[in-house]
């Protein structure tokens, strides 16, 4: 089996290149992304290998259904890029669901400690044997109250991990996980509450811009808002005029609604055209990383792993219970529950 490889980084290949070949699996590794203009790439193969910042919209769904590629085989958990519903009846769309909750939850709270202990300016100032400790007050962990959004598998993690240090957790999830100790409140209780907001939940109709200049406003003076899920999560227009009224102490943003055409690739030498994301970068109360909360050696590997299995189950039996289509979770549609695969 052929499979075009999107997006490829180096850090991709030796897993990939691993257990392709103990299943039978041959990548063509392209470093562009996938998108109108480079869909015919993929000629050739019996499909295609994406990542979170490919384009898999109804044009290149139909090229790719016209080169007679029948499987997509995402290499991530979310799969807001893929226009599922267009993909339906045509082409299988296969993803990972998990491959390390750790390494998100792990980040999330890396970049939380980051920011709020100025470990970002203090790093800078002793490369420079600046010992001054002036502006580097931070404040504890320790009694403050954090607002979870999505208590999924990555929000569960990151959950255990403020308990651990002496937090207050309180969430709100669309589907609250029953018996889990969680304590639930409503989005508004929690914009109130929280002295730190995470995000954890995938971006959909009702998650996006979750956080606007309308929940900005409920929320509590100099409130740490960290997002490792998805970027549209946040207005990022109404995040930067909260830090500049000093409504919003400090942000932490590993994903940008706008990211697609920035985020993975070295821009040193070049000029932003994203004045928001420039303005941003330049607030010593924001830190960004690009995307980087899954790169873990365990999770690069897991996804190597699942994304190849995926594939193999997929062309062994015809089925592949990592597949998903816009029908998945309701229980009247959902075909897949009855037939294995989803059409
Ligand atoms: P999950 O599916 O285990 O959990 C998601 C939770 O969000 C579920 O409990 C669900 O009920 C809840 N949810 C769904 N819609 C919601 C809404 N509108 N409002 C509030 N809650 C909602 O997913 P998991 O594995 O915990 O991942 C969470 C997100 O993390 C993914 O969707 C993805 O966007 C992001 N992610 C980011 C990575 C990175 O490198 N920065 C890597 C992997 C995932």
């Amino acid at each position: 089996m052929k499979f075009a490889f999107f997006d490829a980084k180096p850090y991709d290949k030796p897993s990939f290149e691993k257990y392709g070949n103990e299943n039978g699996v041959k990548f063509r590794f392209f470093e562009t992304k996938l998108n109108e203009d480079t869909v015919d790439l993929a000629n050739g193969c019996d499909g295609v290998c994406a990542f979170v910042n490919d384009t898999i919209n109804a044009p290149v769904i139909d090229k790719l259904y016209d080169m007679g590629i029948r499987v997509i085989a995402m290499r991530c958990a979310g799969y807001n890029n893929v226009d599922i519903k267009h993909c339906f009846g045509k082409i299988h769309v296969l993803r990972v669901p998990a491959y390390s909750p750790y390494a998100v939850a792990e980040h999330t709270m890396a970049m939380l400690l980051t920011s709020i202990r100025r470990i970002h300016k203090a790093y800078i100032r002793t490369k420079d044997f600046n010992f001054s400790l002036n502006g580097l007050t931070g404040f504890d962990l320790h009694g403050k109250t954090v607002g979870v959004i999505g208590t999924g598998r990555i929000g569960r993690v990151f959950i255990d991990i403020c308990r651990g240090f002496g937090m207050k957790v309180i969430a709100y999830d669309k589907y609250p996980a029953k018996d889990s100790g969680i304590d639930y409140v409503s989005t508004d209780e929690l914009f109130a509450q929280s002295d730190i907001i995470s995000l954890h939940c995938p971006l959909n109709e009702e998650s996006y811009h979750i956080i606007s200049e309308k929940s900005i406003k409920l929320m509590k003076k100099g409130v740490v808002i960290v997002n490792t899920s998805r970027g549209a999560l946040i207005d990022a227009d109404a995040l930067l005029e909260g830090i500049k009224e000093r409504k919003v102490g400090a942000a932490c943003l590993d994903v940008y609604e706008e990211e697609a055409d920035i985020f993975f690739e070295d821009y040193s030498g070049h000029i932003i055209a994203d004045d928001t994301l420039a303005r941003l970068i330049t607030m010593p109360n924001v830190i960004v990383t690009s995307h980087q909360a899954f790169l873990t050696e365990e999770a690069l590997s897991n996804i190597a792993e699942t994304t190849v299995s995926n594939i193999a189950e997929f062309f062994a039996d015809g089925k592949c219970q990592n597949e998903l289509c816009y029908h998945c979770g309701n229980i009247e549609e959902c075909r897949k529950n009855r037939m294995g695969k989803c059409f």
